[in-house]
């Protein structure tokens, strides 16, 4: 089996839509404060890149999920390997995500963290795959819609590999 990437999204379109959105988010929130909640690990790279860019104050968190295993279909069980170290209670949460796929992760998520009574519960996800929804998900901010087609790079991974990619890559994997 061969690996082969080939490039979706480049670096500079990724990074026009993140300070795009940033610009958006500082709009939304100007005089307020931002808490922003990153979802282990594919969500990292988006999360740093798009902090960079918020003029309001901003503290972060950090949480750990896994929905996908090792494989290229989502498994459809969410396990919090670790929780977020911070209280969220009044507090103007922005929930930051790499991919909304099946939307389950983040329709458990944002369940589970509404009941700890945020101010505020907004979603700001880099990509969406709107055609493979199941579980109902409102993003407020989405970087870009992408087909059904697997993609890695720019902190999404395959396996563990790839998060290191600047870009959005498609995945493709042929059989030898
Ligand atoms: P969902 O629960 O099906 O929406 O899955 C969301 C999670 O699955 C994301 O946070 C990613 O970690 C992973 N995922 C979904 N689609 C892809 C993909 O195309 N490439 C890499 N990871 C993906
Ligand atoms: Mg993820």
């Amino acid at each position: 089996m061969k690996e082969e990437v080939r490039v979706l999204i480049d670096e500079e379109k990724v990074a026009k839509r993140v300070k795009e959105l940033a610009e958006q988010i500082n709009r939304d929130y100007e005089g307020k404060k931002i808490h922003m909640i990153c979802i282990l690990k594919g969500s990292v790279f988006f999360t740093c890149e798009l902090a960079k860019y918020i003029k309001v104050p901003v503290s972060m968190d950090f949480m750990s999920v896994s929905s996908y295993g090792d494989g290229l279909t989502s498994s459809g069980c969410i396990t919090i390997n670790q929780d977020l170290t911070m209280n969220i209670e009044g507090k103007e949460v922005l929930l930051v995500e790499d991919i909304v796929d099946s939307g389950r992760t983040l329709s458990y998520l944002a369940h589970m963290l509404q009941k700890r009574n945020p101010a505020s519960l907004k979603i700001c996800t880099l990509l969406d795959k709107p055609q493979c929804r199941v579980a109902e998900v409102e993003s407020a901010y989405t970087g870009f819609e992408i087909e059904d087609l697997f993609v890695v790079g720019f902190g999404l991974d395959y396996a563990q590999r790839y998060r290191n990619l600047p870009y959005i890559g498609e995945l493709i994997i042929k059989e030898d």
